[in-house]
């Protein structure tokens, strides 16, 4: 039976209630007396009645706080105080609060607010974590001043902004920028640095850190790198230079998210800083240099300027996701980037749009915010500063930029600020486009041809389905990129820029000699799901000429989608016209190899899944596994001279470098050996993994011979080598999951549960297991169930002890409705398990009830 009451008793917020706090806080003074068990927290703050806030009685946020003594100017107090915070009476004029609470950090599994990860002390704020700290008007709109005294045993002991005294058992520390209180942070621990320094352009020196465990310090250079960089580019970019004295990173091993901007303090998830060439991969490089760089950039967007609210988070994170998506571009490959980021939002944010999940970059409501740092508010986010640059252009774009940092520097803002920057700033009128921010959904965007009198017209209709809570929706600004190909291969019209505003419209480009080829939303110029009638001849004329890498990349991957769904729809077998086109590409020396790479990669089975849904299709997740399976096989024995020829010539001698240009060589050589994999029973793959001298090889020949159920050796020697790095054994357990056969992906799973090494409390390594069992669609997906079962199970056994996790990993259900009649009932079955416990978290209790719909 159901238990409703769990799944409704908790409140709901609303964007449209939102009332500035009555009172603002001129100075936070906190002091810290550390203690695993009961830590002491006490606390000066300065408050003064606000005159623009709504002047209901006092209240503080604060939760799961033993409040030992509270005192106003010095007066002791007897605060009400609930689960969720204190009010209390106050004079009508500026006062000083003063209280003590208790915590007990080595007890707190959620890993939020003041937590323990391996003997240090560590907070984690945002967004809602604070009030488990102390009492305080936990809100992002609530700016002030912080000054910490930490006191403890511990060698190093760091916070905010800049070090203003330390001795014998205490450290102080003065952050001089107003902040809300989810950018706070603190960090005690017998941690080692990497230091190294940096000079603005206007000749400030700042002193960097990368604070590790002993043992961790050779893992530090490459991030270090990545910081310098990042500071670089942003003030050559944007113009943003660094504001403290001071700048550290410090790396923790319990983390739920990849990193945190606190102010001058940032905090990261181990596994998105620690890089050697020995443990990490191509991919883990590239990824850790992309979240320094992010949140090194939210020192402007985020902490300079913040959030006025929570339901304005991705003013922060959109505009600093699309700043990091930059910054890559800039340091690596740009279409490389754009092509890997586009794989990655249909993967991620269109499964979202396109279910029970589905919601507007910024929502409406939420029961926990912690539940909205998803794929729509981050990537979808970024996709729309991405079409107002491209419709505002370079130059604009800047313009409104430079505004905004003058205008609204030091201020909490909302997304009508961000707009109204750029409306002022390019005399554009953005009304409509604000529709990006509150309708939820991917458009669909239907593309029709004529031509006559050497004119060619494009025909466009859009249309967006309903989400939750939105039946109908209005007419988007889509910017259209479009180029136009002459029948002998030669452009004949450059990329154009369309500016679609109404439900149906039609451009007309006139004076042309023959009837062209559309190479249409080139870059993927916006967040939607084209829908045009094309046949594979078009496909392989624009994969051999289109001047634009983006669409030469998507007209690869029609030409592959397409005969995958003939072979999983109609029994179909793979197609030649495909295999010779993916031939002439990968020949073709003058590309990319890291664009040849992504070219060989086929469209995802979640991808296809999603598209058979699409076309009123119920996918089967064996079937498409199979034919993927089938489709590589017939890859492998089409091109085996081609693939050897690839393999041997992208080999990257001498010693291992982590940049673009040898990643590239490495992905193009390791995509060849996986097909070759099926053709020599993993000869080539266990030479390479016994003479490896990297991480990305060593993974790389594991991964080939799992997939052949051959490397039963391999990893017992890979654990034996590497027991005692915890990052490199989070790969040894995902990928055996990964690469189980989907009958045995449960029951691998299960497996490695009983391993010693297992914990359920390290979220990198519960995510190692379950995340790739989630992530294993046929494996997930198995007829019999077990999939679902398990993860409900561990879903169930980790709420109570980490609510945020628990709900993010929810999400696997999320696309439950697209199949068959038995997987669905399966799937609400467990739903309603996990809905139905006792006590179950408001995280956890969000998700199932949105997913169940
Ligand atoms: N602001 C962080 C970032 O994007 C993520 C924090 C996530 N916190 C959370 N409670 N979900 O860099
Ligand atoms: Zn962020």
């Amino acid at each position: 039976m159901k238990d409703a009451a769990a799944t409704t008793s908790h409140d709901t917020v609303y964007l449209a209630d939102y009332a500035p706090f009555g009172w603002t806080v001129e100075e936070v003074h906190l002091t810290f007396r550390l203690s695993p068990d009961a830590t002491r927290v006490t606390s000066r703050i300065r408050f003064a009645p606000n005159p623009e806030g709504r002047q209901d009685r006092f209240f503080l946020h604060g939760e799961q706080l033993k409040l030992i003594e509270a005192k106003i100017d010095g007066a002791p107090v007897s605060p009400e105080v609930t689960p969720r915070g204190l009010t209390c009476d106050v004079p009508d004029a500026p006062f000083t609060w003063e209280a003590e609470v208790e915590i007990a950090p080595a007890q707190n599994f959620a890993l939020e607010g003041l937590y323990m990860s391996n003997g240090m002390y560590c907070t984690q704020c945002e967004a809602e974590g604070f009030r488990k700290i102390t009492y305080y008007p936990d809100r992002p709109d609530v700016m002030s001043t912080f000054t910490v005294r930490i006191e403890g045993d511990e060698k190093v002991k760091l916070a905010n902004g800049n070090p203003v005294d330390s001795g014998a058992g205490f450290a102080e520390w003065h952050d001089p920028w107003p902040k809300p209180a989810y950018l706070f942070a603190l960090v005690a621990g017998d941690l080692v640095n990497h230091p190294d320094s940096f000079t603005t352009r206007s000749g400030k020196q700042v002193e960097l850190n990368i604070w590790v465990r002993p043992g961790d310090e050779d893992k530090c250079a490459f991030g270090m790198e990545a910081l310098k960089k990042s500071m670089k580019w942003d003030e050559e970019v944007y113009g943003r230079e660094y504001d403290l004295d001071i700048f550290n990173i410090v790396a923790v091993d319990d983390f739920n998210m990849g990193a945190m901007e606190n102010k001058g303090l940032n905090i990261f998830n181990s596994s998105c800083v620690l890089a050697s060439p020995e443990t990490s991969t191509d991919a883990n490089f590239e990824r850790i240099e992309a979240i320094i760089a992010h949140e090194y950039f939210h020192n402007w967007t985020g902490n300079r300027i913040t959030c006025r609210d929570w339901f304005q988070l991705c003013l922060k994170e959109g505009l600093t996701v699309f700043r990091d998506a930059q910054f890559t571009a800039d340091m690596r490959s740009e279409p490389v980037k754009r092509i890997g980021d586009v794989i990655d939002l249909r993967a991620r944010q269109f499964r979202e749009d396109n279910g029970p999940l589905a919601h507007p970059v910024r929502p409406e409501s939420f029961q926990e915010i912690n539940n909205f740092y998803t794929a729509t508010v981050y990537e979808k986010g970024a996709e729309v500063i991405g079409m107002l640059k491209r419709l505002v252009g370079d130059d604009e774009y800047y313009k409104a930029l430079d505004l905004y940092f003058a205008r609204h520097d030091g201020q909490a803002c909302t997304i009508e600020d961000w707009l109204a920057v750029f409306e002022e700033a390019t005399g554009r009128d953005l009304s409509q486009f604000k529709r990006w921010y509150s309708q939820a959904g991917t458009p669909r965007l239907h593309v029709t041809e004529t031509w006559e009198d050497g004119t060619f017209t494009l025909h466009f209709r859009q249309e967006t389905p309903a989400t939750p809570g939105q039946p109908e929706k209005q007419p988007q600004v889509l910017p259209i990129e479009v180029g136009l190909i002459g029948p002998n291969g030669d452009e004949v019209v450059e990329t154009t820029l369309l500016e679609m505003t109404e439900a149906e419209q039609s451009f007309a480009f006139t004076g042309l000699g023959a009837r062209p080829v559309p190479s249409i939303l080139r870059g993927f110029s916006a967040p939607v799901i084209l829908q045009r009638e094309t046949d594979n001849a078009e496909r392989a004329f624009l994969m051999a000429h289109d001047t634009d890498p983006y669409n030469r990349w998507e007209a690869g991957r029609g030409l592959a989608k397409q005969a995958l769904m003939r072979m999983i729809a109609g029994g179909a077998a793979p197609d030649e016209a495909y295999l010779g086109a993916l031939h002439t590409l990968l020949s073709d020396e003058t590309l990319d190899p890291a664009f040849r790479a992504l070219a060989m990669a086929l469209p995802s089975e979640d991808d296809l899944a999603q598209t058979l849904h699409e076309s009123s299709m119920t996918p089967d997740p064996q079937r498409i596994w199979e034919k993927r399976e089938e489709m590589r096989d017939a890859m492998a024995r089409w091109m085996p001279d081609l693939l050897e020829k690839l393999f041997h010539a992208h080999q990257v001698p001498g010693t291992y470098q982590p940049d673009a240009g040898p990643a590239a060589s490495r992905a193009l050589a390791n995509a060849a050996l996986s097909l070759l994999t099926r053709l020599d029973g993993g000869e080539k793959a266990r030479a390479q993994y016994a003479s490896a001298d990297n991480m990305t090889q060593q993974l790389a020949a594991l991964s080939c011979l799992l997939s052949i159920d051959a490397a039963k050796g391999e990893l017992a020697a890979f654990y034996d080598h590497w027991q005692a790095d915890r990052l490199v054994i989070d790969k040894w357990f995902s990928l055996q999951v990964a690469y189980a056969k989907p009958a045995e992906t449960a029951a691998t799973a299960a497996a490695l549960v009983e391993h010693p090494d297992f914990d359920m409390k390290n979220p990198n390594r519960f995510r190692a297991v379950f995340g790739a069992l989630s992530m294993s669609p046929a494996g997930f997906h198995h007829a019999s169930g077990a999939g679902y079962e398990l993860l409900a199970d561990w879903l169930l056994k980790l709420d109570p002890l980490n609510p945020q996790t628990t709900a993010r990993m929810c999400a696997a259900f999320q696309t439950w409705r697209r199949f068959d009649a038995d997987r669905q009932a399966m799937m609400k079955t467990q739903l309603e398990r996990i809905g139905a416990q006792q006590d179950l978290s408001r995280d956890t209790s969000e998700m199932v009830s949105r997913i169940l719909g």
